[in-house]
């Protein structure tokens, strides 16, 4: 089979990785990819928002998948033009993809099947947030409705900053995605991750992660796309997954099809485990990054029969089985993130260091320059390892990420903090 992936980060180097291990793939092209991903397949410099372009490709190639790593490409529609061209594509249509691109468009499914999941209210105008913020009182969560590439959520811990965070919505601060706003309450509990591959009727449970979004050891510091990720999610019991897919995924996937939009594709549920149970934080429609980093070395099954499964509304007949180690990945960033990373600077020794025991290194954010590894983008490397528990995972995925000489970059030393003293 000849797939193309559709990509350039670290979430997408796991991804390749994993497809390059299938028996049935011939030929693995990736566009754009990265000097990583260049490892395991051919990277094509396609403009990826040119979706003529890419569908041309595909016919050119004679491509049989096309894998879609970021919502991006999703939300603005890729797998409409592939799928009318006749090209089979994992990954929802725009349509169904509201349920990333659109706060809004989720609670209301979240209303009408009765899922669990914040009170909130939405509003197109500031006079109404503010009310609605003042008769609430804090903590409370301010959310632009739109695709924010992570920025548009503010927890506000005071009422003030709950009107900070109105104003800076609806000033245009988030652009078009921020023209409408979700105020919600605030959930208490702890966060995990939690993924199904979906064919539109059936959800296959496809792993559990928890992931570190701040900057700042501790936890403390502004938001990032994640700073490093563990699997499985050591809060979520067996129990707590049947309960979510019970209450939360299958609703949402007999939803979806009830208004023709049949979900297919990467299900992802942030969920906040409060006393009363799982409750959907939100949804994403493909894989985290970093979480993919560490789904994708404990994933026992092959990816492309999977996700050609998916493709075919086959998943009622699959399982995935997993590894019982742990993985856990260290984000190595560059200077500057999340709000100015510096580009440019030299990275060395990451192939001597992913020699490591049971360590694989993904790409994120690199190029080469002068036939020399630099630093192209914030979040940089995904130094990965499995281990017997995560407090053995962690302690080689740190061995590795000393083992790289790169001054300009830095890390968070505490990723699985939370895990590791639950293991004692
Ligand atoms: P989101 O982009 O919706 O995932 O929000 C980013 C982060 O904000 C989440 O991972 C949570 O840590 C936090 N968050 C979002 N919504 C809530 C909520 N209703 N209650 C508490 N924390 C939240
Ligand atoms: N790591 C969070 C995300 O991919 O959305």
């Amino acid at each position: 089979m000849k797939v193309l992936l559709i990509g350039s980060g670290g979430r997408e180097h796991a991804l390749a990785w994993k497809l390059a291990a299938s028996p049935v793939l011939t030929k693995l092209y990736a566009a754009p990819g990265n000097p990583g991903i260049a490892g395991e397949a051919e990277c094509v410099a396609i403009d990826i928002a040119d979706h003529a372009a890419v569908a041309a490709f595909c016919r050119k190639e004679a491509i049989d998948l096309v894998v879609v790593g970021p919502e991006a490409p999703l939300v603005a529609g890729l797998a409409d033009v592939l799928s009318q061209a006749g090209i089979r594509v994992f990954g929802p249509s725009a349509a169904a993809a509201q349920l990333e691109g659109s706060k809004s468009f989720t609670k209301e499914l979240c209303d009408r099947q009765g899922i669990p999941t914040a009170a909130y209210g939405r509003f197109d105008n500031a006079l109404a947030a503010r009310e609605y913020v003042r008769e609430h009182g804090a903590p409370i969560v301010i959310k632009a409705d739109g695709l924010a590439a992570g920025k548009g959520v503010t927890v506000a811990m005071t009422v003030d900053d709950a009107l900070n965070a109105v104003e800076e919505c609806f000033d245009g601060g988030f652009g078009a995605a921020g023209a409408s706003v979700v105020v919600e309450e605030f959930l208490q509990g702890e966060e995990a991750s939690f993924f199904c591959l979906c064919d539109g009727k059936t959800a296959l449970p496809f792993g559990t992660a928890q992931d570190h979004k701040r900057v700042g050891e501790g936890d403390t510091g502004p938001n990032t796309g994640g700073m490093g990720a563990y699997s499985p999610a050591p809060a979520m019991t067996d129990a707590l997954i049947e309960r979510t897919m019970r209450e939360i995924v299958e609703p949402t996937l007999k939803g979806m099809a009830e208004m023709g939009l049949p979900f297919t594709g990467v299900l992802y549920a942030g969920l906040m485990l409060t006393a009363d149970g799982p409750k959907l934080i939100e949804y994403n429609v493909r894989f985290g990054d970093p979480e993919c980093q560490v789904l994708m070395p404990r994933l026992k099954e092959d990816l492309l029969v999977l996700m050609n499964a998916a493709v075919d509304g086959q998943l009622a007949h699959m399982s995935a089985r997993w590894r019982d180690e742990a993985a856990l990945t260290v984000v190595l960033a560059a200077e500057g993130y999340p709000a100015n990373p510096r580009r440019g600077s030299v990275i060395r020794g990451v192939d001597e260091a992913a020699k490591g025991e049971d360590v694989v290194i993904f790409h994120a954010g690199t190029a080469l320059k002068d036939g020399a590894l630099v630093a192209n983008g914030g979040r940089v490397l995904n130094v990965t390892a499995l281990g017997g528990s995560v407090k053995e995972a962690q302690a080689r995925a740190y061995t590795a990420v000393d083992r790289i000489d790169w001054p300009e970059g830095f890390c968070r030393r505490d990723i699985g903090w939370r895990a590791v003293q639950r293991e004692g």
